[in-house]
């Protein structure tokens, strides 16, 4: 089954997609976007990524061009049309084409796409070795609770890590922890699992929430507060978390280890809890 994707209203091949070149998107990276995890063809916190889609539209002054039913529908479309059990649902909507000009223009529909790929998460032995990070000075825009398609900040930064080889860099704004260039990061100090709360600084992570969820019904201790540099290089552990990575061990920041070098007992804790959670939740309600 080749790949077929949504745009304005039609189901296409990819080859067969095309944006004119005047799209905001393409000129100004004036759009947001959303990446949906699917397990066993049902997608995951659907009402989540909506409700964040939403808010990304209203930040950003643009109209949404379907109501929640309407998306929920074109979601399972494109899950339909394309193979594999778990999926990942890549949507963006830019503020559409117009001739090059920065203001908003009047009147100009915006573009809908929408792809989806196989979900690749992490390979078993990987959850087991944990991975390394790199950290960098945060120098994104202030509007980082926004899931904007301008991603330069964001690949900058993780190029920086791919560079060497690393799986992600860990951002610090003015001494504090923000999150990573494509995830939100967790540490564990003494026992108590800590994360910067959602501001203007970070993405809100779905996967962050189903975590906290998680930990919290789990009666881990939890602080959901500033967390500064100092205390994330000498964390006993380091997660971090997104919908492709699910929650995964950093096991080396830096070229230093994390704790032991090895992922820690709460990490291997909420790693399975989490893998049990999409089990009851999706799988068997598949
Ligand atoms: N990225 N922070 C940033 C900057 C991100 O780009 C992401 C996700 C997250 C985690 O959010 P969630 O748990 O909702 O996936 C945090 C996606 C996966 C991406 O851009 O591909």
């Amino acid at each position: 089954m080749s790949e077929i994707v949504y745009l304005n209203g039609k189901f296409l091949p990819i080859e067969e997609a095309h944006v004119p070149v005047l799209d905001r998107g393409f000129i100004f990276g004036d759009g947001v976007y959303e990446v949906i995890p699917v397990y066993s063809k049902h997608p995951f916190r659907l009402a989540e990524h909506l409700r964040r889609l939403q808010y990304s539209l209203d930040k950003v002054r643009i109209s949404d061009p379907f109501s929640e039913t309407e998306w929920t529908q074109l979601v399972a479309d494109i899950v339909g049309r394309n193979a594999g059990e778990d999926q990942s649902v890549y949507l963006q909507v830019t503020r559409g084409v117009a001739k090059r000009d920065h203001a908003f223009p009047k009147g100009v529909k915006p573009t809908v796409f929408m792809m989806s790929n196989p979900l690749v998460t992490p390979a078993p032995a990987l959850v087991e070795s944990g991975v390394a990070c790199i950290s960098a000075q945060d120098y994104r825009w202030l509007n980082c609770d926004i899931k904007s398609v301008s991603l330069l900040g964001n690949c900058l930064l993780r190029q920086l890590s791919a560079d060497v080889g690393a799986t992600e860099t860990i951002l610090f704004r003015d001494g504090q922890l923000t999150e990573a260039s494509a995830s939100n990061v967790f540490v564990v100090r003494d026992g108590v699992l800590l994360t910067p709360p959602k501001d203007h600084l970070v993405l809100p992570g779905i996967t962050y929430d189903v975590v906290l969820e998680i930990a919290r019904a789990r009666e881990f201790q939890v602080e959901v507060r500033a967390v500064s540099e100092a205390e994330v290089r000498n964390a006993d552990e380091i997660w971090v978390t997104s919908s492709t990575k699910e929650v995964l061990a950093v096991t080396m920041l830096d070229g230093k280890p994390v704790g032991d070098g090895k992922p820690g007992p709460l990490f291997r804790r909420m790693h399975a809890l989490y893998q049990q959670f999409k089990q009851d939740h999706m799988r068997k309600a598949a």
